[in-house]
């Protein structure tokens, strides 16, 4: 937990809106001088592709073969690796703020890193966070993307569906339905993605999304590596009490599951 006094409160409005919408954008969660000190432990993380070992670095949208360059790298657990990005002002700010949203027992960390090379091709395809999670239990969770530039529509900022978190978890598949392939997809024509609204952002800005919100962010065609931070805010899953499947898991055959599986082996 963090020593550090945090800055940040959502106005009735604020907390209003992400209710009825099931995401908000914020100008900032902290300020530019902690996102420089982020921002250089995440390139140093990234160009150290910290955690590859481990299954905790691996391509969220390819097939992830050693030697290949990755489509849209991905660290887990990014903090491990550089602890600069935990016990900040964003992550004590974060706590506030999932506290406001989802109860006084929630609580907030680091969870992910996603790197989008300058002139990369790669999208985060629409997807929901809850696919890729256990079916078993029921989620009161949400995320909190926070880039560390300016994230603008050209670069790949946070797009979502408003309304969707109401939706139950629609059917996902592996992005381009590869198996190998870590990221996930909704199918074609499970949901109605003519509403989607961009929030580009300031460096140290953020979004807040539920676990079922639907959210895209497109290819970055700028010149600029776009990062983003992403920290998971949530109170303890219950187990459900209706099972549900989620087939598009079941299939999974990753590179990152097998190295994962050597590192716990050895
Ligand atoms: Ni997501």
């Amino acid at each position: 937990m963090s020593n550090i006094e945090p800055t940040l409160e959502l106005t009735p409005e604020q907390i209003a809106f992400f209710h009825q919408n099931g995401y908000l954008a914020i100008e900032a969660i902290t300020t530019l001088e902690e996102v420089e000190i982020m921002r250089d432990a995440y390139d140093r993380i990234f160009r150290e592709r910290a955690g590859r070992e481990e299954g905790n670095q691996f391509d969220l949208a390819g097939t992830d073969e050693e030697g290949k360059e990755a489509a849209l790298p991905q660290i887990l657990n990014p903090a491990k690796y550089a602890p600069e990005l935990a016990n900040t002002l964003a992550e004590a700010n974060a706590v506030v703020a999932v506290q406001q949203l989802l109860g006084a027992e929630a609580t907030a960390s680091v969870a992910h890193a996603i790197f989008k090379p300058a002139r990369s091709g790669a999208a985060t395809p629409w997807h929901q966070d809850e696919a890729y999670w256990n079916p078993e239990l029921e989620y009161t969770s949400l995320s909190i993307w926070m880039p560390l530039q300016e994230a603008t529509v050209e670069n790949g900022c946070m797009q979502f569906i408003p309304g969707s978190h109401k939706l139950e978890v629609v059917p996902h598949q592996s992005i381009n339905n590869d198996p190998r392939i870590h990221g996930l997809e909704v199918q074609d024509g499970a949901v109605d993605l003519s509403a989607a609204v961009a929030c580009p952002l300031p460096p140290g800005g953020a979004t807040f999304h539920l676990s079922r919100t639907l959210h895209y962010t497109a290819p970055n065609r700028s010149d600029v590596p776009r990062r983003a931070l992403i920290m998971g805010g949530s109170v303890p899953p219950r187990q459900r009490e209706t099972p549900r499947r989620f087939p598009w898991k079941d299939e999974k055959q990753t590179a990152r599951q097998q190295r994962a599986d050597e590192v716990k082996k050895s």
